[in-house]
């Protein structure tokens, strides 16, 4: 059969997508994009803010029209809003066929055969201990590959809804990450991306407070993927700021191929904020960890989250917010307006900061952090940057792009030797308001 899937939310969700579509595959089915040829058509959701689920749903609901033109096709909801609404989606969406939890995305080759027979609509949310076993399924090989080493998240954040949709945290055996990521530098990839909510709570088992200075299960498996022949980088998403301890610093400096970008999501640079978060350090901490990190590695790039309106979040809160981004110094960030989750803590206290006054804040940190980057942009004109090639320019045909180590992304006019998944040097010539261009200089 033809299966179409989409995918909302974060790079887990992409990632499991993938995985799913290799799946099938194996099963005998095909991939298409075009909806309407589809025999299948599969929506892996997001839950994290009301606006993604509203999103999802839209898109859903308009499948109404082509399944009253072919009633044989089946239609699926996937992911994190199907495991929180369960079998409300059924009862909203007529023409869904059935629903799966995030525990059992696995389960769909053998759902779509029920259904077939059947007809039946179905509604399955219940955790299944061996998920995790699935992650280790591919697509097509290309120059860069996703690793899921964890699952689910123990850290409870108060607007979160990740701890309740996706479940306790769990992580892969070392063993199991080392050989799919051999496998995929084999099948020709040459930058893996390691996932999970917390990564660098990797191997902790679940417990939640960062461990003593000298111990990194996170640090260790880094260390071991550093030495892949055939490997050339390594990026990971997202770490908690209270895991970087001194074994993991050291080991992120001391490891050629982890790229000196990190993702560290901030929040609030309001220590009250924080407190009714959940999150468990102070903005005073989160500075510290980020000298501390610069010191070792000194062109060292952050990008984070914010959320911004979280209830109770006054003027002076906000202002903190922008004056620590501005001292970080962020590369980049998303901004997100607060958004309460039923289910998650904060849903129980009043949203109290209007949309408006959100807006207005997020408008705020978006001209700040649009300012930030072109100035960072202009200072690399002049300069040589690495980057690993990563194809064609989607904006325009006759370049090509790159990325460097740092993230910072790089157009420029490829020559014969040009190959995805190659490291390159370019001088750069050019900034803009999101990347910079240049003159690709020979292999050496
Ligand atoms: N596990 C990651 C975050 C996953 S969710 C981490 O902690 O690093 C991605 C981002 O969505 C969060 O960092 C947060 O900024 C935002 N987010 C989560 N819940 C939200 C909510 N209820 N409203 C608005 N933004 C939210
Ligand atoms: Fe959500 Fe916090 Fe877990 Fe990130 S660490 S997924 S924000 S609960
Ligand atoms: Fe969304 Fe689920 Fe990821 S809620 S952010 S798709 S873990």
């Amino acid at each position: 059969m033809k299966i179409f899937i989409k995918t909302y939310g974060c790079q887990m969700n992409e990632r499991d997508s993938e995985a799913l579509g290799a799946m099938l595959c194996r099963n005998g089915h095909t991939l298409t994009d075009v909806e309407k040829d589809a025999d299948v058509l599969l929506f892996n959701t997001c839950s994290v803010r009301d606006a993604a689920e509203r999103k999802a749903k839209g898109k859903i609901g308009f499948m109404r029209k082509l399944k009253k033109q072919k009633p044989e096709i089946i239609i699926g909801v996937l992911g994190c809003m199907a495991q929180r609404l369960g079998d409300e989606l059924l009862a909203e969406l007529p023409h869904l066929d059935f629903v799966l939890g995030t525990g059992q995305i696995h389960r769909v080759p053998e759902m779509i055969e029920n259904i077939q027979k059947t007809r039946c609509r179905v509604s399955e949310t219940e955790f299944f201990p061996d998920e995790i076993e699935m992650l280790g399924a591919h697509g097509e090989a290309s120059w860069s590959g996703q690793i899921a080493i964890t699952r689910g998240c123990n850290r409870f954040c108060s607007y979160c809804i990740v701890p309740y949709v996706r479940g306790r945290e769990v992580s892969r055996s070392r063993e199991s990450i080392l050989a799919e990521a051999r496998a995929m530098v084999d099948a020709g990839v040459r930058e893996i991306l390691l996932l999970g909510q917390n990564v660098a709570a990797y191997g902790l088992n679940g417990d939640i407070r960062p461990p003593a200075d000298d111990h990194s299960p996170f640090a260790e498996l880094l260390e071991e993927l550093n030495e892949i022949p055939g490997l050339l980088r390594i990026r990971y998403t997202s770490p908690y700021v209270s895991y970087f301890n001194k074994r993991l610093i050291s080991a992120l400096a001391n490891c050629s191929k982890v790229c000196h970008n990190i993702h560290l999501p901030l929040q609030s640079g309001s220590d009250r904020i924080l407190k009714a978060m959940n999150r468990q350090y102070t903005a005073a901490g989160y500075l510290e960890k980020v000298a501390e990190l610069r010191q070792a590695i000194p062109d060292l790039t952050f990008s984070t989250d914010v959320i911004v309106g979280f209830p109770g979040e006054t003027e002076e809160d906000f202002n903190m917010t922008r004056q620590l981004m501005n001292e970080v110094g962020f590369e980049q960030a998303f901004i997100f307006k607060y958004s309460p989750r039923p289910g998650a803590k904060s849903a129980e206290i009043a949203d109290t900061v209007s949309e408006e006054v959100k807006l207005e804040r997020n408008n705020i940190l978006l001209d700040d952090l649009k300012a930030r980057i072109s100035g960072k942009l202009q200072t690399l004109s002049g300069s040589v940057v690495e980057v690993l090639v990563e194809g064609v320019s989607s904006r325009n045909q006759e370049r090509w792009t790159g990325r460097t180590g740092t993230n910072f992304v790089v157009h420029f006019e490829p020559d014969d030797d040009c190959v995805p998944g190659t490291l390159r040097k370019v001088e750069v010539s050019r900034s803009g308001a999101v990347s910079v261009s240049g003159k690709l200089l020979p292999l050496d």
